[in-house]
């Protein structure tokens, strides 16, 4: 979703934008602009499409500044364009602000501006009205001129703003949108996410909800929603910017693949004593707590969600509690069972998306314990859960979400394990057992991704079709459902998944000569089963890629390929299975000349509703 950077020191401010925001071209975007202080004023620049054209268009001019401002647009009111392209500006120009977030009340505030101040919008946005706003309270103090205004203002936003009469400063706020502040020396720097600030500094403040920052080169301060400064630890960033690099790999999404076994690795062995034991560390998850808890729900989007699918499976699998899953845009409106003895379990790889968050606030409202699976140390969901676990996937770019599920995974079956042994739901033996077995799954993984050559072929074979259909039973259709989500969002093939046994019930009428299946065939006591389905798909002309455990050769008696993963344990199966559909996800959007890491439409972090 959209980037926010700003730059106040003694270096050329325009290169730094432009710099931190191609860190932040993950996120997704459809336009970029900047607005620096040139030449006594201030100058805006912003166009339609990728960075670079920004970046070509002010190559030629001289545009030296020591301030600035610059954002990625991903357009929600208005068509991505020039003119709806940010920064936006007040009517004299001598305002302009970036926003990342959705100003929910802009409607009601636009109409007033235009009837009381008569004034004449630019832009389709939600944004402008921001400028024009703290114009209209503008009265000589920046600062107070931006609280005057965010109090009229309702829904999400960070924001950053600079003005003409005051060229020492820059203006930022965060409600329900990351905003963070690099700190440098005799120079400070604004950014909606790390990447865009490594480069020159480790040392960053974590913006909290409703505060407000100010900052000058040599002087950093932050208040809260009375004006009062508040003191903020320095958050040191512990991973190093090649972390955020490509090192040599075509796209992210594969290195972030080819990554897996060390953010497995890390999430497993953060949390295993020398004895196997679980150590949850900070997460206070008791006997007498795990006694109350009479119901669990799981709250996610996308990616997060399939891997909460998976958690389901192992909760009620090794700790026989009840579990309900939920898509968080759902879940919030709904009005859920929800009290006291319910343990809440957001699962987040960014902790900054919006429909998540929102969840998690409506089940803490009605008194559930809250726990968060977390990627990014210090996130908004992190920070409003009683409880977290951190995955050790690293940080992760590309918008196809790939390392973070596989530690999400990681994530639920280490806790699912803890609170079967804590309430005694599992014997020790199987309790090992499957400890052992987890920590084969890094080794296994590589195994996979030692042989992409195989899935490369297929791709390349099939990368033509226009819809696929993946299947699956038992555990195995929550990673049909990922291995879907995955090739639709980087292909744009119409891909559709579905417990294999609810195919007679209508979605048979679909496959025809030559349409691909892929069927994901793990899980012992089902293989019975899955080969009548796949038998019922082939009948009707349907091409059948299965993914098995390498010791099932059976399969490839009715499969027309096979995708072998190791062998291992049914309850762990997914960890494994989702790898050969990610590479060929992954391999096929190459082979349609997809913008892998960019998908159309999409963002990395969703922080609108
Ligand atoms: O940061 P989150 O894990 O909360 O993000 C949730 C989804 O937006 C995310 O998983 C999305 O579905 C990915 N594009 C999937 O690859």
């Amino acid at each position: 979703m959209c980037g926010v950077v700003g730059y106040i020191g003694d270096k050329e401010a325009t290169s730094i934008l432009i710099d931190g925001l191609e860190k932040l071209e993950y996120r997704g975007y459809d336009s970029a602009g900047l607005a620096v202080f040139h030449d006594g004023g201030i100058q805006i620049r912003k166009y339609k499409g990728r960075l670079s054209i920004l970046a070509e268009n002010i190559a030629e001019e001289n545009l030296s500044s020591k301030l600035g401002i610059g954002h990625t647009r991903w357009a929600t009111h208005g068509e991505p364009s020039d003119r709806n392209a940010h920064p936006h500006t007040n009517v004299a120009g001598n305002i302009a602000v970036i926003h990342n977030g959705i100003i929910e009340n802009y409607m009601k505030i636009k109409e007033w501006l235009i009837e009381e101040k008569k004034i004449q919008f630019k832009s389709e946005t939600d944004s402008e009205v921001i400028a024009h706003l703290i114009d209209h309270f503008y009265e000589g103090d920046l600062l107070q001129a931006v609280y005057k205004a965010i109090d009229k203002m309702e829904g999400a936003y960070a924001i950053g703003v600079i003005c003409k009469d005051e060229p020492d400063k820059i203006v930022a706020v965060r409600k329900d949108s990351p905003l963070i502040v690099g700190i440098g020396e005799g120079e400070n720097f604004l950014a909606s996410d790390i990447p865009a600030l490594l480069k020159y500094t480790r040392d960053m403040y974590l913006i909290e909800n409703d505060e407000v920052v100010l900052l000058t080169k040599d002087k950093i301060s932050i208040f809260n929603a009375l004006g009062q400064e508040v003191k903020r630890d320095v958050f040191e960033v512990t991973w190093d910017a090649q972390s955020a690099e490509k090192e040599g790999y075509q796209h992210f999404m594969i290195k972030e693949i080819h990554e897996q076994p060390k953010g497995i690795h890390d999430t497993l062995m953060r949390r295993l004593d020398k004895d196997n034991n679980i150590i949850l560390d900070g997460i206070k998850l008791t006997k007498q707590d795990l006694e109350k808890i009479n119901k669990v729900y799981i709250v996610a989007c996308g990616t997060a969600y399939h891997a909460g699918l998976v958690g389901r499976f192992a909760i009620e699998k090794f700790a026989k509690v009840p579990v309900e899953v939920d898509v968080a845009s759902e879940f919030r409106y709904r009005d859920p069972f929800v009290d006291e003895n319910t343990l809440f379990i957001a699962v987040s790889q960014s902790g900054e998306t919006l429909d998540t968050l929102a969840a998690l606030r409506e089940a803490k409202r009605k008194g559930a314990r809250i726990m968060s699976i977390v990627n990014v140390v210090g996130s908004s969901v992190a920070r409003e859960s009683h409880d977290v676990f951190y995955t050790w996937a690293g940080p992760e770019i590309a918008v196809a979400s790939t390392k973070a599920y596989t530690t999400q995974m990681i994530a639920m079956y280490l806790l699912a394990l803890y609170m079967g042994r804590t309430k005694n739901t599992i014997d020790k033996a199987y309790y090992d057992q499957t400890i052992a077995e987890l920590k084969t799954m890094p080794d296994k993984v590589q195994q996979i991704l030692n042989h992409v050559g195989e899935i490369q072929q297929l791709a390349d074979a099939q990368f033509n079709n226009e819809s696929v259909f993946f299947m699956g039973r038992g555990v195995d259709v929550n990673v049909a459902h990922e291995g879907s989500l995955k090739l639709k969002e980087i292909s744009y093939i119409n891909s559709f998944a579905i417990a294999a046994g609810e195919l007679k019930h209508g979605t048979i009428a679909l496959i025809e000569d030559g349409t691909l299946v892929v069927a994901v065939a793990t899980q012992h006591h089902l293989f019975e089963k899955m080969l009548s389905n796949i038998q019922e798909v082939r009948a009707r002309g349907a091409y059948v890629v299965a993914v098995a455990k390498e010791s099932n050769k059976e399969v490839e008696k009715t499969s027309d390929i096979v995708m072998y993963i190791p062998d291992t344990m049914d309850e762990l199966a997914p960890v494994l299975s989702i790898i050969p559909l990610q590479l060929l996800s992954y391999y096929i959007a190459v082979a349609r000349g997809c913008d892998v890491d960019k998908p159309k439409n999409l963002a990395k972090s969703v922080t609108v509703e």
